[in-house]
C-alpha cells in the first residue's frame, strides 16, 4: 500500500515538472523578436505627437513587453516635417522621448533617415545615439547582427539611407552614393546570416501615393536579388504593405504608419501582376517579426488592435565559398559566399493546404480591397496557443 502511495507521489511530481519544462520552452526563449516602425515623425507643433502616433506607441510597448522584443526598427520620416537642427533640439524629447515612454521601449531603437529628416541635419540624428541609451544611429549606414535563441542561426540588418543612394544633396556633408552603393554591396556579400534583413526608407515598391522607387530598382533591387536578402524592410507610404512578385524570393514590406495614415492605393497598378498580397491604411500599426530557427514570422499589426496577416519566411540557404565554382572574378574568393535560392521561401501553414494563398490574414480585418486574396482564421493554425495569447492585445481597448 505504501509503495503505491510512493509511486503516485513521484508520478506527481514528474507531472508537475514536465509542465515546468513545457512552459520554459515557449517562444520568448528561442525566438528573437523585434518590431519595425516607420513614418512615426509626430508634428512640429504642440503636442508634437498624434494621436495615432500615441496609439501605435502604446501598443508597440505593450507587445514588446509581452514578448520580451529585443529591438525595434525604425524606417525613416523621424521628426516631422523638416527634422531636427542640432543634437540639442526639443523634438527628440516631445516627440521621440515622450510618446514611446513604455519601460519596454527601453530597448535600442535601430534608427535610419526619411526625406523628412535629410530636409534638416542627418548628424544631428548620428549624434543623438551618444546621449540616448535606447537611440541608435551610429552612421548614415551600418549593420547590426544578432544570434537566435537556441540556435546556430544568425539574423543580420543592414540599415541603409536611400535618399543619400537616390537623392544625394551635395551640400550634406554625407558620403555620396557610389559609396554607399560599395559598401551595401560588399556587406551583403560578406554576410552569412541565415535571414538578411535590410531596411531603408523609400519602398523598391508601393502601391500607395509615392509609388515605386525607380531608382532603388536601378541600384539596390540588383544587389537584393544577387545576395538573396530575404526581407527588405521600409516606410515612406503611410499604410502597411506585404508586396511579393512571383518571380523574385524577396519580400518587400511597408511599415510606414507610425503616426499619419493613408489607404490611398493609386500607384496599385504599377506593381507586378498579384504580387501585393496585403495592404492596410485604416488604423495606424507596425510589423512584428518573431523569428527562430525555423523561419521568420511576419505579422502586420494595427492599433485598433488587430493581428491582420501574418506570413512566415524560410532561412537563406548560405554555404562557404567553394573554389572551383567561379562567380564574380572581382570578388575576394577567401570572404566571399555562395548563397543558394530556394526554391520556395514560403512556408506553408499546416492545416491551409488547400488554400491557395501563402499567407494568414487574421479575423477582424477590414478588407479594403476585395481582389486580394486572404482568409481569416483565429484558431486553426500551427501555433494555437501563441495566437490565443496575442489576441489578448485587443482586451483592453487601447484608444
Ligand atoms: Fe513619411
Ligand atoms: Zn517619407
Amino acid at each position: 500500500m505504501e509503495y503505491t502511495w510512493l509511486v503516485f507521489y513521484f508520478l506527481n511530481i514528474w507531472v508537475i515538472l514536465s509542465k515546468f519544462e513545457f512552459s520554459k520552452g515557449n517562444n520568448d526563449d528561442n525566438e528573437l523578436c523585434f518590431s519595425v516602425i516607420g513614418d512615426m515623425g509626430g508634428i512640429p507643433n504642440p503636442p508634437y505627437s498624434t494621436a495615432s502616433q500615441k496609439r501605435v506607441a502604446k501598443l508597440l510597448g505593450k507587445v514588446t513587453g509581452k514578448l520580451k522584443c529585443k529591438f525595434i526598427m525604425g524606417v525613416g520620416d523621424n521628426f516631422y516635417f523638416d527634422g531636427v537642427k542640432n543634437v540639442n533640439d526639443p523634438r527628440f524629447e516631445l516627440t521621440y522621448e515622450r510618446t514611446y515612454s513604455d519601460p519596454a521601449l527601453h530597448v535600442p531603437w535601430y534608427m535610419i533617415a526619411g526625406n523628412h529628416d535629410h530636409l534638416s541635419n542627418i548628424s544631428a540624428q548620428i549624434a543623438y545615439t551618444k546621449l540616448s541609451k535606447r537611440w541608435h544611429y551610429p552612421d548614415y549606414f551600418y549593420t547590426e547582427s544578432h544570434k537566435i535563441p537556441k540556435s546556430s542561426k544568425t539574423l543580420q540588418i543592414i540599415m541603409i539611407d536611400t535618399m543619400m543612394l537616390c537623392f544625394h544633396n551635395k551640400r550634406s556633408g554625407a558620403p555620396p552614393p557610389q559609396v554607399q552603393l560599395k559598401w551595401i554591396d560588399e556587406t551583403l556579400n560578406k554576410s552569412k546570416a541565415n535571414y538578411l534583413v535590410v531596411g531603408g526608407h523609400h519602398p523598391m515598391y508601393s502601391a500607395g501615393t509615392h509609388g515605386n522607387t525607380n531608382c532603388l530598382h536601378e541600384k539596390l533591387k540588383p544587389l537584393l536579388e544577387k545576395y538573396n536578402v530575404t526581407v527588405y524592410f521600409s516606410g515612406h507610404d503611410h499604410n502597411l504593405q506585404h508586396i511579393k512578385d512571383d518571380n523574385s524570393s524577396i519580400h518587400y514590406f511597408i511599415s510606414g504608419s507610425g503616426n499619419f495614415v493613408d489607404p490611398r492605393l493609386t500607384n496599385k497598378d504599377k506593381l507586378p501582376n498579384n504580387s501585393l498580397r496585403f495592404e492596410h491604411g485604416s488604423y495606424g500599426g507596425f510589423i512584428l517579426v518573431r523569428v527562430n530557427n525555423e523561419n521568420l514570422e511576419a505579422i502586420i499589426t494595427n492599433s485598433k488592435p488587430e493581428k491582420l496577416y501574418r506570413i512566415r519566411i524560410k532561412p537563406r540557404v548560405v554555404e562557404k565559398y567553394h573554389s572551383t565554382v567561379k562567380r564574380n572574378m572581382d570578388i575576394d574568393f577567401e570572404t566571399s559566399s555562395i548563397i543558394k535560392k530556394m526554391p520556395d521561401l514560403l512556408m506553408p501553414v499546416e492545416n491551409q493546404a488547400n488554400n491557395p494563398t501563402e499567407a494568414v490574414a487574421f479575423d477582424n480585418i477590414k478588407q479594403v480591397d476585395s481582389s486580394i486574396s486572404t482568409y481569416t482564421t483565429s484558431t486553426n493554425n500551427t501555433k494555437g496557443e501563441e495566437e490565443s495569447s496575442l489576441l489578448q492585445w485587443g482586451e483592453n481597448s487601447i484608444r
